[in-house]
């Protein structure tokens, strides 16, 4: 199985530390962020990686991670020439994903404690044509995609809310997602949000409305860097997670 992670876009809740570097290249630790993506996505045995950047700071990620070699991944990159969203993002991975083939896409932002090996194994004896996502109980979702159950088969999810003002659980849904190469045909049938983006959760609630959207729970401490609150949290939740 192959990796994607999305590390476009352009940070702008971290201003004014994004407009000189990169948001996934922002120190946790004492490694730049994306690292801990990598290392989860090599933990799970997926070592063949593709990273969506954007134009800035793309030298710098040459610099640090040349081939992937001294992380033990083999490291792939495209550029996504504007923050047109993360599924317009994750187009970019079509070509590197052979036909037929799954693959675990993880949001460079996204930090966490769970390794994803049991979840990555039961999306391979998972249906063909179906997508997973990996969802997290949080007090407060309003932030996040929100996942609502089907309630006739609870293994299911009905659809999503990206960023409800009342929210109809309490599970968000993460920055780690699984999906076949049906995928990309569903993002050619998306249109831009009212914000302009191409977002993720219209992709999802494709599979979702075909009752082809599963999930599991993280059961460990998770987060986005996205702003500074959640960078400091991540800082501290991190900590030792990396040599
Ligand atoms: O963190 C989980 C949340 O991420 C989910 O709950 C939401 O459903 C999902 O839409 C997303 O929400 P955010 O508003 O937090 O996404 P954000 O725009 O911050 O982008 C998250 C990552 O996606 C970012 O670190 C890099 C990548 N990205 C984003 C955009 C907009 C790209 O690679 N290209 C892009 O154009």
């Amino acid at each position: 199985m192959k990796g994607v992670i999305l590390a476009g876009g352009t940070g702008t809740r971290l201003y004014p530390l994004t407009r000189l570097i990169n948001k996934h290249l922002l120190p946790v630790g004492n490694y730049p962020m994306v690292c801990y993506g990598i290392e989860r996505l090599r933990q799970a045995g997926i070592t063949d990686i593709l990273m969506v950047i954007s134009k800035q700071s793309a030298g710098l990620y040459a610099d640090f991670f040349g081939s992937g070699e001294n992380f033990g991944v083999n490291l792939n990159f495209r550029v996504q020439e504007s923050a047109g969203g993360i599924a317009e993002a994750l187009q970019l991975a079509e070509g590197f994903i052979t036909p037929g083939e799954k693959f675990v896409v993880l949001l460079g932002d996204n930090l966490f404690l769970d390794d994803l090996t049991p979840f990555v194994n039961k999306f391979n004896s998972q249906a063909d044509s179906s997508a997973r996502v990996l969802l997290k109980w949080v007090a407060d979702p309003r932030r996040y995609g929100v996942a609502v159950f089907d309630p006739d088969d609870e293994e299911k999810i009905a659809y999503i809310e990206e960023k409800p003002k009342d929210p109809k659980s309490k599970y968000s849904v993460t920055g780690i997602y699984m999906y076949d190469d049906a995928v990309f045909e569903i993002i050619q049938g998306i249109h831009p949000s009212k914000r302009g983006e191409l977002e993720i959760t219209d992709v999802n609630n494709r599979y979702a409305q075909d009752g082809k959207l599963e999930y599991d729970v993280l059961q460990l401490w998770w987060g986005d860097a996205g702003t500074f609150e959640s960078l400091k949290e991540a800082e501290t939740q991190m900590r030792g997670v990396l040599p």
